[in-house]
């Protein structure tokens, strides 16, 4: 995790202390054009020659002629100029800068929202994984931001911009830890570790409470490993709260797929299959980090799924939290068991909201790609998650939960089957209606409690590609969305 240093001052003009300055170009029909940079006016013809297109992503960097000792960059905003290109490129820039100490963003700003924009892509892209690096130097994430604004934030919206940087980073690093460090103990350590020193509780079940609590999924998916599975409860509920929202996160440290054994390809980046779980702990103590007026919850399903000797077997009935029985027809569909056992706890709350989040499965990769959460769910508040994601530039898109599917979960021997062999149709929906069926009801009534699914399994890690703030490995998507929601339920 880096924590950046970030300023703000109004000339844009001139050079400055920091190593490298940042301009910004545009692309239009006509080739690539400078975005509102004066002083640097002389780049403008060179731009094609740099390599510069405008587009997204696109960067270089130059040394003037008349003054050799700056460095300046050049990064493409794209055809637009919003606060979600800005975002981009901020991130972009600072991103590609790694191994730079400072770094002055001049990229044009006039209105407040791209300044927010900027600071808080700024903040994300300056992240680099060096944990786990021997010998070579790696690059360092850069350590100090100025940005050339018209008008500096607030402390507390710089703080905001930090802070949700902060929660994103500490998602990557989860991720990027490979699974022989992380294992469901270790990260329960870790969640305790994130949450000390803030108005956080937190409970963890080891295997001997999970058995007296009959938590059957987390303990079927977790039984064929040396490193025993974890539920984690962080509760945070500040003073003046009106709302709770539960936050319930898959976090399988590694998955092999158990017994259904993952094929070799298939395998690889099963490190990143506890984003979820991340995810949740990460939201919530940044919610407590900048006090935000909403009652959170959050349950991390911690488990590893391998194949051994004690592991559950296809056809195996477990007894999940709340008493239902699920026929185990494919032990790589081992999120959706964790999950149902998270879903139906965090119910007994009667919380206002559940939201999940969980890197669930590859019919969602091969739906939506590799930039896009699936979002599913009981009610409108599905549609409200996507509209709120969309309006702060996370890239949320709604699927249905067709109701003739549902019939592919029924089983013989048990109250359902977790994945059904022979109908791989709608694969994302399907495990989609089997988490809702963990989702409970209101107390006095037939109604589900509101619930949103987001299938994370394609955005939540990079592969290789890297895009604005994003660089390789995990990207910590929806973490500003869930900020976002927690802030809009407290009605700020
Ligand atoms: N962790 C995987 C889903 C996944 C796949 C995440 C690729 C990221 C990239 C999940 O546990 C899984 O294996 N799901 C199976 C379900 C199937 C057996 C019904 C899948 O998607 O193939
Ligand atoms: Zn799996
Ligand atoms: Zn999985």
């Amino acid at each position: 995790m880096s924590t950046i240093s970030l300023d703000f001052v109004s000339d844009s003009a001139g050079h400055s202390a920091a190593d490298v300055t940042v301009v910004g170009a545009v692309s239009t029909k006509d080739g690539p054009r400078l975005h509102a940079a004066p002083g640097f006016e002389s780049l403008e013809e060179v731009l094609t020659q740099l390599g510069v297109t405008g587009s997204p992503d696109s960067f270089a960097r130059v040394i003037l002629p008349d003054a050799p000792s700056t460095v300046v960059a050049v990064i493409g905003i794209g055809r637009e100029v919003t606060p979600e290109t800005l975002r981009a490129a901020a991130g972009s820039a600072v991103r590609q800068l790694a191994g730079t100490a400072s770094v002055r963003l001049a990229l044009g700003l006039s209105a407040h929202a791209e300044v927010v924009a900027v600071a808080e892509g700024a903040a994300i892209g300056a992240y680099s994984y060096t944990r786990e690096k021997g010998l070579s130097e790696p690059k360092t994430a850069v350590e100090s931001v100025t940005i050339v604004a018209p008008e500096p934030l607030s402390d507390d919206e710089a703080e905001r911009a930090l802070e949700t940087a902060r929660a994103v980073h500490l998602v990557r690093d989860l991720g990027n830890t490979s699974a022989s460090e992380l294992t469901p103990e270790v990260f329960a350590d870790a969640a305790v570790d994130a949450a000390s020193e803030l108005p956080i509780d937190v409970t963890v079940w080891d295997v001997p409470k999970l058995e007296a609590g009959g938590f059957g999924g987390i303990l079927g998916v977790g039984r064929g490993s040396v490193h025993g599975p974890r539920l984690v409860k962080l509760e945070y509920a500040p003073d003046g709260a009106t709302s709770h929202i539960a936050l319930v996160g898959k976090g399988i440290t590694f998955d092999t797929g158990g017994l259904s054994l993952k094929p070799a390809n298939g395998m690889m980046g099963m490190k990143y299959d506890m984003l979820g779980a991340a995810t949740a702990l990460a939201t919530i103590t940044a919610a407590a980090r900048i006090g935000i007026k909403t009652r959170m919850t959050a349950w991390l399903c911690l488990a590893e799924n391998m194949p051994s000797g004690s592991a559950t077997r296809p056809g195996d009935v477990l007894k999940m939290y709340g008493g239902r029985t699920v026929e185990v027809t494919n032990t790589d569909a081992e999120g959706r068991l964790v999950m149902a056992d998270g879903l139906a706890v965090a119910s007994e709350e009667q919380p206002d909201l559940i939201v999940d989040v969980a890197t669930l499965t590859g019919a969602a990769v091969i739906a939506l790609g590799k930039r896009y959460t699936g979002v599913m769910g009981n009610d409108e508040r599905a549609s409200d998650v996507v509209a709120l994601a969309d309006s702060i530039g996370e890239k949320f898109w709604r699927m249905p939960l067709p109701s003739e599917l549902r019939a592919n979960l029924d089983s013989d021997v048990a109250d359902l089957v977790n994945a059904n062999l022979s109908r791989r149709e709608g694969g994302m929906l399907l495990a989609g209606h089997f988490l809702a069926e963990f989702v409970g009801t209101r107390e006095g009534s037939d109604e589900q409690i509101s619930w949103v699914h987001l299938d994370i399994a394609g955005p939540g890690d990079n592969g290789s590609a890297t895009y604005g703030y994003n660089g390789k490995g995990a990207t910590g998507v929806t973490v500003r969305t869930l900020l976002a929601l927690a802030e809009q339920q407290a009605g700020a």
